[in-house]
């Protein structure tokens, strides 16, 4: 296995185990009947790459990442894991896998899987809140945390980008107009993974401000390569359904698939340009956006 897939597999276990711990602490006597679909939510299977991109951004600052960092980090798989539960709902994309397994409310029925889809928002929240405190960080730093994952994740940024992608569903767009979906419901959360991480670690204006540039190309260029993947694996019953067959617009679909190949990578290669021009030397984070556009899952 080469350094970076190394990497990747180590700091993904060092974010199942945190978010294990965060669950155990942060559920402690909630009932079975929402803490089990918060847990099956959240539970190994994902990439876990909006945490492992946090702590990349993190380590610009030369601090060590420690358990209560990679706490801290889990909280965006919770957002995260929250999304792809509304998302595969009958109501949203109506999908019945996610990850190899059935979506959470085939497992535990619509009901259960959305009202712990919304406890997961809060709890997200709540634990940023709550371990940035541990961390030290000032009380109006972790006010700006808590203020910068709701708005990535709110009505402007993911659950805004969502409201577009299903008002869209059968028409054709301007490519204008996908790039603002693909901005607002996928790019969001990775644009403030990068910029939080920078954030904890107390990076500098310049550093904050090229993690943000960065943090923007990928995360445009991750949604890129979602909907490539989706047009290459198809159907296939164990992952979600077809976004054509839900007359969903895609880069493929509106682009042509060279297209979108070829601008995923630019991406990728503008996010790199923006860390070298402020002098960020990060192999993990130039191998992270890599590894967005060449992924197999
Ligand atoms: C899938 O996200 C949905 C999108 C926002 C594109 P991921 O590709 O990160 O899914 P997991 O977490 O690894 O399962
Ligand atoms: C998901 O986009 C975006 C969010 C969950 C915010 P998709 O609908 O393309 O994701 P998949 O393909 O179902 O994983
Ligand atoms: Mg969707
Ligand atoms: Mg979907
Ligand atoms: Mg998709």
């Amino acid at each position: 296995m080469d350094e970076f897939s190394a990497y990747l597999e180590r700091t993904r276990e060092l974010v199942d185990r945190a978010l294990a711990e965060v669950l155990d602490d942060y559920l402690d006597g909630v009932s079975e009947w929402l803490a089990s679909p918060i847990r099956y939510a959240c539970e190994a299977g994902g990439k876990r790459f909006r945490p492992i991109l946090f702590l990349a951004s993190y380590e610009v600052s030369g601090h060590q990442v420690n358990n209560r960092v990679v706490r801290l980090a889990s909280a965006l798989e919770v957002v995260h894991s929250y999304s792809l539960v509304h998302d595969d709902l009958p109501c949203m994309d109506d999908d019945d896998w996610r990850r190899g397994r059935p979506t959470c409310h085939r497992a535990f029925g619509v009901e259960r899987a959305t009202v712990a889809a919304a406890a997961m928002v809060p709890l997200a929240s709540w634990v940023v809140a709550e371990e940035a405190k541990a961390l030290g960080l000032t009380p109006a730093e972790c006010a700006g945390l808590v203020s910068e994952l709701s708005e990535a994740a709110g009505p402007m940024g993911m659950v805004g980008g969502q409201v577009l992608d299903l008002i869209a569903e059968g028409r054709s767009l301007s490519g204008e107009e996908l790039r603002e979906i693909h901005r607002r419901k996928t790019g969001a959360l990775i644009r403030a993974a990068a910029r939080l991480g920078g954030r904890v670690g107390r990076v500098g204006v310049e550093t904050l401000a090229a993690l943000t540039d960065y943090g923007e190309s990928i995360g445009l260029a991750f949604q890129i390569a979602d909907d490539l993947l989706d047009e290459e694996l198809g159907s296939q019953g164990v992952g979600p359904r077809s976004d054509r067959e839900l007359g969903k617009a895609t880069y493929p679909g509106v682009f042509g698939t060279e297209q979108a190949r070829a601008t995923a990578r630019r991406l990728a290669e503008e996010g790199i340009a923006a860390l070298q021009a402020a002098g960020i030397r990060s192999w993990i984070l130039e191998g992270l956006a890599i590894h967005v556009v060449e992924r197999e899952s």
